[in-house]
């Protein structure tokens, strides 16, 4: 099945220190991503992420996720996300798993980056899991959201070396770099038509 390019407007979704969300921002304002910022959600509010976006003029939105329910503050992000006309939506260190009620609302348009080569080490801390199993190569992928936890279907993928020395600081820096490069390009490719999906295999063609 074809993935078909949709809108190029992006909702971001974060929780914390938002360098991806910054990384998306600049390569979009230096033309290498062809998208539009809609609006920036956090479930923090005082996200350094949500603080940058206020900064830079987006339309950015706190949501509360006190004292309610999960599906409840995801029926309000899908409201939130459908009033800036997004056609797309990227995780970006947003700390929450995410309910049916998002996920269905915008079926093969909710992208997420983790920093492992999944499916190794999925779940919080996954460059420690990383160092911890003794593993030579790590990295980043980048996936579309579905109910399983980081389990969805990979766009892409860019990979590290792990070095014997390697404090889970270091390694997370060095994917880190690979992060902010790999997610706008798999933005790209998800908007550009060149996808299409077959059981679990994306496949993308010229
Ligand atoms: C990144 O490592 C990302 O892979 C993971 O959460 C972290 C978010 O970092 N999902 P930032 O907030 O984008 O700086």
């Amino acid at each position: 099945m074809k993935i078909l390019p949709g809108n190029r407007r992006i909702g971001i979704l974060l929780s914390g220190r938002g360098s991806n969300f910054k990384a998306i921002a600049d390569h979009i304002d230096s033309k290498e991503l062809d998208a539009e910022i809609g609006v920036v959600v956090s479930n923090n509010e005082s996200a350094p992420g949500l603080e940058d976006a206020r900064r830079r003029g987006f339309n950015s939105v706190y949501l509360n996720p006190k004292d309610v329910s999960r599906e409840d503050f995801d029926s309000r992000a899908v409201e939130i996300l459908r009033e800036s006309g997004v056609g797309i939506v990227c995780l970006a260190g947003f700390m929450q798993i995410l309910t049916p009620v998002l996920i269905n609302a915008f079926p093969l348009r909710i992208l997420n980056i983790h920093p492992s080569l999944l499916p190794s080490f999925p779940g919080l801390n996954a460059q420690e899991q990383a160092l911890e199993h003794g593993v030579k190569l790590s990295g980043c992928t980048v996936h579309f959201v579905n109910e399983s936890l980081d389990g969805g279907p990979i766009i892409c993928q860019a990979s590290v070396p792990v070095y014997g020395e390697d404090s889970p600081e270091a390694l997370s820096d060095r994917i880190l770099v690979e992060e902010h490069r790999l997610y706008s390009i798999a933005i790209g490719l998800v908007l550009s038509g060149c996808c299409e999906i077959e059981g679990r295999r994306i496949r993308i063609h010229d």
